[in-house]
């Protein structure tokens, strides 16, 4: 479990070993605000020689106006960029081990958002727009599907739902008696996982699902797929992201 609190993760960690005692899991530091921490993450993996099922799920939202330590937009920066980098440094290790599975076992999973449909496109010269990482997660899953389709991998994004979560915590303006009343109409964590898990492992998605877009188990039918935008469908767009992420992370030497 890749994490950049190690506190935090060992907490969630001793906590899912008190539900299921065998759980095998351990800590990796990552922060995906730095693609130093992405490689040594990942070169910290890498001792495991096979990976099933990358899920793409960190995030952040309504931050103050950063930027990450390769000068990207803050949100842009962790939640396409970082994850781009992460996938493509994971790909071998996917690859290899789908050589060895059932077509369709190997998955990447990018975790998107309803919120993907408030940007209407990307605008290249300008990474200041919250929407457009979200936009991208579902515009990255597309353009790997067609790249590791040959291997037996699924690729796909999801929409997880409206979570209490802590992504909220940066929202201006949200008060306490708003965040009292969110509490009780948002989806618990645990609920709002559902679709993650469902897209992770669920035998109902088969390769013919790859490069789709899940919305909320639950919601409209279990993990049933839904249209996204238009701009989440527009393969043209697609491709056109997946150059200028391959160039920018190229120039930073990965
Ligand atoms: N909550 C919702 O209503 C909602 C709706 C649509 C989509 N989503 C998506 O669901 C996913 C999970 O979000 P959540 O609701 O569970 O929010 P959350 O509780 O804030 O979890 C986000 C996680 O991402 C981690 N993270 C943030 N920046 C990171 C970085 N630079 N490096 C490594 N990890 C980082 C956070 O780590 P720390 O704990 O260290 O901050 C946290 O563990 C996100 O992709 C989000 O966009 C959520």
């Amino acid at each position: 479990m890749a994490a950049r609190s190690e506190p935090k993760a060992l907490a969630a960690i001793q906590d899912i070993k008190s539900k299921v005692p065998n759980a095998k899991v351990e800590f990796i530091e990552m922060d995906l605000s730095s693609f130093s921490s992405v490689k040594k993450g990942v070169d910290d993996f890498l001792w495991e020689t096979k990976l099933h099922v990358l899920l793409n799920n960190a995030g952040v939202f309504c931050l103050p106006y950063s930027k990450t330590a390769e000068g990207f937009e803050i949100q842009f920066g962790t939640n396409h960029m970082g994850h781009f980098l992460l996938t493509k440094l994971l790909l071998p290790t996917l690859i290899s081990t789908a050589k060895a599975c059932d077509p369709g076992t190997v998955r990447i999973v990018n975790v998107s958002s309803l919120a993907h449909n408030r940007t209407e496109t990307i605008t290249f010269d300008d990474m200041h727009d919250e929407n457009g990482s979200k936009l991208a997660n579902i515009l990255h899953a597309k353009a790997l599907s067609k790249r590791v389709k040959e291997h037996g991998i699924i690729t796909m994004s999801l929409n997880p739902g409206i979570i209490h979560s802590g992504l909220w915590e940066n929202m201006s303006g949200i008060t306490s008696p708003m965040w009292e009343i969110a509490k009780y109409c948002f989806t618990t964590p645990e609920v709002g996982a559902y679709t993650n898990i469902f897209c992770s492992a669920s035998p109902k998605v088969t390769m013919e699902d790859t490069g789709d877009y899940y919305v909320p188990v639950g919601v409209k039918g279990a993990g049933k797929m839904h249209k996204p935008s238009v701009a989440a469908s527009d393969d043209e767009l697609a491709e056109k992201l997946w150059e200028w992420s391959e160039t920018e992370v190229a120039k930073h030497g990965y």
